[in-house]
This record gives C-alpha cells, sequence and structure tokens, in this order.
C-alpha cells in the first residue's frame, strides 16, 4: 500500500450526522494518541543513551518478539523485503534455484526472490482464502526447486498442514511470509513457526506497525540465525572482522523501541480487527458478495478485511463518492507485473489469480475503526445494490 492510502481524512468525522460521516481506510492517529506517553517515553530513552543502532533496544524487543511468536531466535531487520532476500541467501538460495510462491498479493515477496538471483515459480491461489493452492505446488515442482514462500494474504493463515507435508516429501525449504498476519493462529501455533523460518514487516500499517520500516526474521535455527545477524551488518563476526558479503539492513533501535511497546496491544487489536471483519460479514451476508472465509484450525487476523464481487470498481467508485475509502490487493495478478515480465513466463496463466486482481475490494478494517463506522459501510453497500 502506498503511504497515500494512510492519509487521515476523518478529521471532519462526526458520527451523530451521518451525511458528513468520512470513513478512513486506516487512521494510525487514533492508535497513536492512545500510546502517545509511552511512545515518547521509549524515544527519549533511545534519545539519552544514543543507542541508535542495535544495542539493548534492538536486543530487547527481538527477545520480546521470538518469545511472543514461539521461536527461539528473532533478528530485526530494516524491512520484511531484506528480511526475505536475508533468509534465501542465509540458506544459500540464489542463482540456478527456483522458489515458488503464489501469483496474487504483494510483489515485494516476489522482488524479494528475485533479489537473490533465484527465479520466481509462481502457482494459483485458493479461490476461498486467496492464499497458495497447495495442489498446484505440487505440480510446479521441478529439480530446480529449493523453497516454497506461502504468503498468509490478508491476515489468513495458508493452509500449512498441506504446504509442509509438500516440503517435506521434497525436501524444500518452507519461509513463512507472515507481513500481513502478525499474531494469526494455524492449529494453536502462530504463523512464522511453523516452516524453517518466518518473515514480518512493520512497515506503519500492518497488524504490528512502526513509525517507519522494519522487519523480523525468526526461526529455531541458531545457524540461520546468526548468519542472518551477520548478513544484516555488513557481513560482520565482529567489529573489524566482516566474514561475508552482507549490507547495511539493521532494524533501528527507535522502531524497535516503538515498536516494544506497541506488541503487548497486539492481541488486543487482532481481537477487535476479529470484531469488526464478523460485523462486516453479519451486516453484508445476504447480499451478491463473497465474504472472507475463515479456515478450519486458522484464526485470521484481518489485516484486510476483503470482499469479492465482479462489479468491483463500480462498488469502490460510488463509496468514494460516500467519502468511504476503501483498497484494492492487489489489483495486478504477480506474473502480470511489468517488472516481472520475461517471454517465457507470460505464456503462464493462473485464473483464479487473474480473476481476483480485477474483483477483491478492501474495506476498511483497523482496531480503531468504531463500530458505527463499520455499520454505515455496511448501509451504503446495501444501497449500492439497490
Ligand atoms: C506479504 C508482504 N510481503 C512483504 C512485504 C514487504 O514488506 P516491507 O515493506 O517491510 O519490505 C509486504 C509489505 O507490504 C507484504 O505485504
Amino acid at each position: 500500500m502506498m503511504l497515500t492510502a494512510l492519509e487521515d481524512i476523518s478529521k471532519n468525522h462526526s458520527p451523530k450526522n451521518q451525511k458528513n460521516m468520512t470513513i478512513p481506510f486506516i487512521n494510525l492517529d487514533r492508535q497513536h494518541k492512545n500510546l502517545s506517553k509511552e511512545i515518547q517515553r521509549a524515544i527519549e530513552r533511545v534519545a539519552n543513551n544514543s543507542s541508535f543502532i542495535l544495542g539493548n533496544e534492538v536486543l530487547e524487543f527481538e527477545r520480546e518478539f521470538s518469545s511472543f511468536i514461539g521461536t527461539k531466535y528473532a533478528v530485526g531487520v530494516a524491512n520484511a523485503s531484506d528480511a526475505i532476500t536475508l533468509t534465501l541467501k542465509a540458506y544459500d538460495i540464489g542463482h540456478g534455484n527456483e522458489v515458488i510462491t503464489a501469483a496474487h498479493g504483494a510483489f515485494m515477496t516476489v522482488e524479494s526472490i528475485i533479489n537473490t538471483g533465484a527465479e520466481v515459480k509462481f502457482v494459483d491461489i485458493d479461490p476461498r482464502t486467496y492464499n497458495i493452492d497447495p495442489d498446484d505446488i505440487s505440480k510446479a515442482i521441478n529439480p530446480s526447486t529449493k523453497a516454497i514462500i506461502p504468503v498468509h494474504l490478508y491476515g489468513q493463515p495458508a493452509n500449512m498442514t498441506a504446504i509442509k507435508r509438500i516440503t517435506e516429501d521434497h525436501k524444500l525449504l518452507l519461509i513463512e511470509d507472515a507481513s500481513q498476519a502478525h499474531g494469526a493462529f494455524i492449529d494453536f501455533r502462530r504463523v512464522g513457526t511453523i516452516g524453517n523460518a518466518g518473515v514480518f514487516s512493520f512497515f506503519p500499517s500492518k497488524n504490528l506497525g512502526g513509525w517507519g520500516d522494519g522487519g523480523m526474521v525468526v526461526t529455531n535455527n541458531e545457524h540461520i540465525a546468526q548468519k542472518i545477524k551477520m548478513l544484516r551488518d555488513h557481513g560482520r563476526s565482529d567489529k573489524y572482522t566482516h566474514k561475508i558479503i552482507g549490507r547495511n539492513s539493521r532494524l533501528d533501535a527507535l522502531q524497535a523501541a516503538i515498536l516494544a511497546v506497541k506488541l503487548p496491544h497486539l492481541d488486543q487489536w487482532n481481537a477487535r480487527r476479529r470484531e469488526i471483519a464478523h460485523r462486516y460479514n453479519n451486516g453484508l451476508k445476504g447480499l451478491p458478495l463473497i465474504l472472507p472465509e475463515e479456515t478450519q484450525g486458522g484464526k485470521h487476523v484481518y489485516h484486510l478485511y476483503v470482499i469479492r464481487l465482479k462489479m468491483r470498481d463500480a462498488l469502490k467508485q460510488y463509496l468514494e463518492k460516500h467519502a468511504i475509502q476503501t483498497g484494492l490487493h492487489y489489483p495486478i495478478a504477480l506474473h502480470k507485473q511489468p517488472a516481472y515480465s520475461r517471454p517465457i513466463k507470460q505464456e503462464e496463466s493462473f485464473p483464479v489469480a487473474e480473476a481476483c486482481a480485477e474483483e477483491v475490494l478492501s474495506l476498511p478494517c483497523f482496531p480503531e475503526l468504531r463500530n458505527e463506522e463499520v455499520d454505515f459501510v455496511v448501509k451504503k453497500i446495501h444501497e449500492w445494490h439497490t
């Protein structure tokens, strides 16, 4: 999502006067107001210690995040895109290798694979969950395949039982892109803990977001955690020794301090996102729309509340006319992105991903969204249908 999508148009918000009600797609201001004192204290602490790079703030947050997620190690990096690239590099994946991922989702997953030198092998998605289709994964595996990166898209856990079985049968690496699913569960385990490693984004609008960029890799593999620590810090093994070629991809200490203030609220925020989603579901049921479906054993955390309909663009326009902001996640199937135009790949087609690109619409969904705002969106969608 572009940062402009975060613009707050809710300044004139007036719940009592529905005529003037404007509904933002996301409003971070409401969250920050509730936490501002604690965050200010954290920022002052970092400033007073002048501990801006790595150090205790990052170490502490890594400890807290790994204990929250349920892995032995967490390594803070500059963003989730780097988290994916550095994890693949730590596992020596690069030129000559293929990595499987879904044809519907955020382009950054694809770009991060390509940045290792590896090739992307797309597969289609399950139309019920919008997540990678395990049946299609099996068909895409070939001798060059080294890893699978399922994305827990929109906050919904991918079918990890089936995917894990495939990776075990074929001896492939499993790296979860949990950038949209902080705190989501599958079979009582947090996402990010099932594969060899999991990655998270702390982009401001994520379920757990910083005041800038940030990312994390979680794993139970000590060797991989150590290698990613080196890769994020110019390949250093100590201050003066650069053992491997890395880069600068450190999680900023200020971001770590802010994220540590927010982490204890995450489960409660996710519970509120689920409440909002269920309110939408109740309000919209019966209309000719496809509503989000939760998978058995999974606990969706609704980073995005996404509906699907043929007349998506018309509804989007109608809602915008009534000052309701919406989003498109995502309007171009990944294999059709210009940056990915490779002659041989253009012959591939992924019908579900292609249809979703034209039909999905994200409605406002963030913990501080008020019930009357949800009801207003529901009312307007009913009006559009009549
Ligand atoms: C599924 C997914 N993967 C990766 C990324 C990249 O995250 P970052 O912006 O932290 O690099 C995003 C960000 O939008 C995402 O949604």
